[in-house]
């Protein structure tokens, strides 16, 4: 048995923040976000929860699919961001959607993290134990960012996405391809919250997210198209085959470099940076339903999809649509 997706949808909160906006409430400016990283605007809740994201961009992909939430066995839901610590985003989903018979657990993996829930999507399929598996990728990273930190609050945006994946005797995912490096975490990171244990001597260490961009950015110049190769290679397929890529959003001039090392035109990699920012989890689901959505999917099409981020950790698919 193999796997396929057969349905997409997407959610985004309905305050939408551009680069002016914030250029109101700190020392930045359109020109400085957008000649850096290609974002123009983001999405940040301001209302909505991330359970109401997530199940209203599952909705629609369960829509799509032709698929109750009834049938479904599995969730996973993919985010650094959950509404609370427990119960797990994809168990507040459950409940939302009614979807009684799913087993649910999420995957902290941030930007890799759609990936990684594809890929687990796909074992639980092929392995027999799962027909039909909803996975998510969502964050409201907003409330994790520092606000006075404007090399990094700028980045990011708030937004859902989720796809339906069923088994199938056709394939729909060719190959995957995945790592991490953990050596390399401080690269990118958020600690923990507070701890109160009268046991533990001194204070605990909590910040907001932060970033060496520049360690960022060479590690993710280096691996993705290194992975997106791999997994290109183990689908037995050549690079020229390939239809779209559907890259993490993280910055432009990521996706630009990668374009340039693997020979391959920019026209074939969608962006949404100018209107979501940096959505981690979110990003490569989101992107996936708008060109699903603009009818950019023809079945057949040959699609890449990749992840990558904090842990430091990455993630590839090669899929037939
Ligand atoms: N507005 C105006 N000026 C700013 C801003 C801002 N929002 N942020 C930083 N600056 C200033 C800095 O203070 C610094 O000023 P100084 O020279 O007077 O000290 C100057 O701009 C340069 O700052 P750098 O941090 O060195 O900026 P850099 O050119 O490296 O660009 C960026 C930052 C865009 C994040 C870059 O490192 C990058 O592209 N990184 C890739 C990683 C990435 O995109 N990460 C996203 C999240 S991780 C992920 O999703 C995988």
């Amino acid at each position: 048995m193999r796997s396929r997706i057969c349905g997409t949808g997407s959610a985004l909160p309905k305050r939408e923040v551009t680069n002016d906006d914030l250029s109101k409430i700190m020392d930045t400016s359109d020109e400085w976000i957008k000649s850096r990283t290609g974002i123009g605007a983001r999405h940040l809740a301001v209302e909505e929860t991330l359970t109401q994201l997530a199940a209203q961009a599952a909705s629609q992909a369960l829509q799509e699919a032709g698929v109750r939430s009834e049938e479904l066995d599995m969730i996973i839901a993919a985010t650094l961001s959950a509404d609370n610590i427990l119960p797990s985003l994809s168990c507040e989903l459950q409940r939302e959607l009614g979807a009684k018979n799913a087993v649910a657990f999420d995957i902290n993996a941030a930007c890799s993290g759609f990936l990684f829930a594809l890929q687990t999507a796909d074992a639980y399929i092929r392995c027999g134990q799962c027909q039909k598996i909803l996975i998510v990728g969502g964050e409201i990273l907003s409330k994790m960012v520092d606000w006075n930190d404007r090399s990094t609050c700028v980045l990011f945006g708030d937004g859902a996405g989720a796809a339906v994946i069923q088994g199938s005797e056709t394939p729909g995912i060719l190959s995957s391809v995945s790592g991490s490096d953990g050596a390399k975490g401080e690269a990118l990171f958020c600690k923990n919250r507070e701890n109160h244990n009268p046991y533990v001597k001194g204070a605990t260490e909590v910040s907001y997210v932060s970033m060496n961009g520049q360690e960022v950015y060479k590690f993710a110049v280096r691996t993705v198209p290194k992975a997106i190769l791999e997994a290109v290679n183990k689908a037995g397929l050549l690079i020229e085959d390939i239809d779209l890529f559907v890259l993490h959003q993280a910055n432009m001039r990521i996706i630009e470099s990668v374009s340039k090392r693997l020979k391959v035109p920019i026209e074939k990699f969608p962006v949404n940076l100018e209107t979501c920012g940096n959505i981690s989890a979110g990003s490569v689901p989101v992107l996936l339903d708008a060109v699903n959505q603009k009818g950019m999917l023809k079945k057949g099409d040959k699609i890449v999809l990749a992840g990558f981020g904090a842990g430091l950790s990455w993630g590839a698919c090669v899929l037939v649509w």
